[in-house]
């Protein structure tokens, strides 16, 4: 679903801040109280039906800082997000899979035990859990599901991966999947590595699946280790600034930098030096092979190796309370994605900047994979409506384009909301 590319702003971004211009603040804007209704209208659908036996949920997320590091076996701290994917549906005793999009009425299925190629759209990811679900022998069973999101899409808010989360859920015969929430990341990553075809890392899969509500994850890519990360929320928001540019050139420019990353890492194994993954590439030993490698390799490795750190400070820095290292860490990531791994766009750096200039902006910067979608902020709460403020009134007039800013809360990773579970 993320990943269908497309030139046009999305359509709720419009509908959003066109009913009442771009100057003008709509509260709904801010806190995304429009796209949370939706859900909730679904909701009452589905307790309204008898038939409807089950309703399952999953998160999209938001990475604080560690960007283009899951691949490289690095260290990431995502916050899975109220913004999510939720399947009403009723389980059938056939092997049959039907979902019907709430949005749009668009009606898709395949036969679980016939599931074929990729088709293009919303289903493969259905399809490509299944299939990931076989391939790990996990049981599966049929059903009937409308499927609601208040996920952007194409966003980088990781609406691809919650797909597959509730798709995993919703596909479970039990209460639940059977296995720990880590092995259904993997197994739905591998749904979008192998079947899907784009070559993500673990994160957005690991954060939809085991986010927690009170704040972020700090999750070790290699050893799977991970842990809870408090965040200020009491007096602070996270802060989603969508740059209304759906992302482009988006999967082949992120399969080529995953590929240089690894052939850098060919390269300096090559030469003795003991690199499974750019992970084991120090400052110091980055500086040595500066003539090794071409210069544009050098300058991706670079960026990884430097936000590996800059995700120990950031993490190091909340639990100080040092707020100011913690902008300062946002920005120097921002710099590293823009200019040595080259994965942003005048859109996300115009976000960034204006964010900048609005005082109780504490930190900013892209996130996700880049080439368009959202900047993550991090905002004092008396502050929230200033940048809504100046990014309705500014990022129109530099970009041409609508954007849309979404106060947003961590949530817990993907599961069943009805019936609940004790
Ligand atoms: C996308 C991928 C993730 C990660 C980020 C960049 O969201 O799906 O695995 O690589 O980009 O940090």
């Amino acid at each position: 679903m993320a990943r269908t590319k497309g030139d046009g702003r999305p359509a709720a971004a419009a509908n959003a801040a066109g009913a009442t211009g771009p100057r003008t603040i709509d509260r709904s804007v801010v806190d995304a109280g429009r796209l949370r209704a939706r859900l909730a209208a679904v909701d009452e659908r589905a307790a309204a039906d008898p038939g409807v036996a089950v309703v399952v949920r999953a998160p999209g997320r938001v990475n604080l800082i560690g960007e283009h590091t899951d691949y490289n076996d690095g260290l990431v701290l995502p916050v899975a997000i109220d913004l999510e994917i939720r399947i009403a549906l009723i389980p059938t005793e056939g092997r049959r899979v039907e979902i019907v999009l709430d949005a749009t009425g668009e009606r898709a299925g395949f036969d679980l035990d016939d599931i074929g190629e990729r088709r293009g759209g919303f289903i493969d990811y259905v399809a490509g859990t299944a299939w990931a679900m076989h391939e790990a022998g996990l049981p599966t069973r049929g059903f009937r599901g409308l499927l609601a999101s208040t996920l952007p899409q194409g966003s980088g808010l990781s609406s691809s991966a919650a797909l597959e989360l509730a798709s995993a859920w919703a596909l479970s015969p039990a209460t639940d999947p059977a296995v720990d929430p880590v092995t259904l990341a993997r197994i739905c990553q591998r749904a979008e590595n192998a079947y899907v075809g784009v070559a993500c890392g673990l994160m957005d899969q690991f954060a939809s699946s085991c986010g927690r509500a009170d704040g972020a994850v700090l999750l070790d890519c290699r050893s799977l280790e991970h842990r809870a990360v408090a965040l200020p929320l009491a007096d602070h928001a996270v802060v989603v600034c969508h740059t209304g540019s759906e992302r482009k050139l988006q999967a082949s420019e992120y399969n080529a930098r995953r590929a240089q990353c690894e052939r850098a890492v060919a390269v300096l194994a090559d030469r003795g030096l003991p690199v499974r993954a750019l992970r084991d590439v120090s400052p110091a030993m980055l500086d040595g092979v500066r003539g090794v490698l071409d210069d544009e390799t050098w300058r991706r490795c670079a960026h990884v190796v430097g936000e590996d750190l800059r995700v120990e400070e950031t993490v190091a820095a909340f639990a100080r309370g040092d707020l100011d290292a913690v902008g300062r860490l946002f920005a120097e990531s921002h710099a590293s994605l823009r200019d040595l791994y080259e994965v942003s766009s005048p859109e996300l750096d115009a976000l960034v900047e204006i964010a900048g200039n609005v005082p109780g902006v504490v930190a900013s910067r892209m996130t996700g994979a880049g080439f368009g979608g959202c900047t993550i902020n991090l905002v004092r709460r008396s502050a929230v409506e200033a940048l809504a403020r100046a990014v309705l009134a500014d990022y129109p007039r530099r970009t041409g384009l609508v954007p849309r800013v979404l106060a947003v809360d961590p949530a817990a990773g993907a599961g069943i909301v009805r019936p609940s579970i004790r």
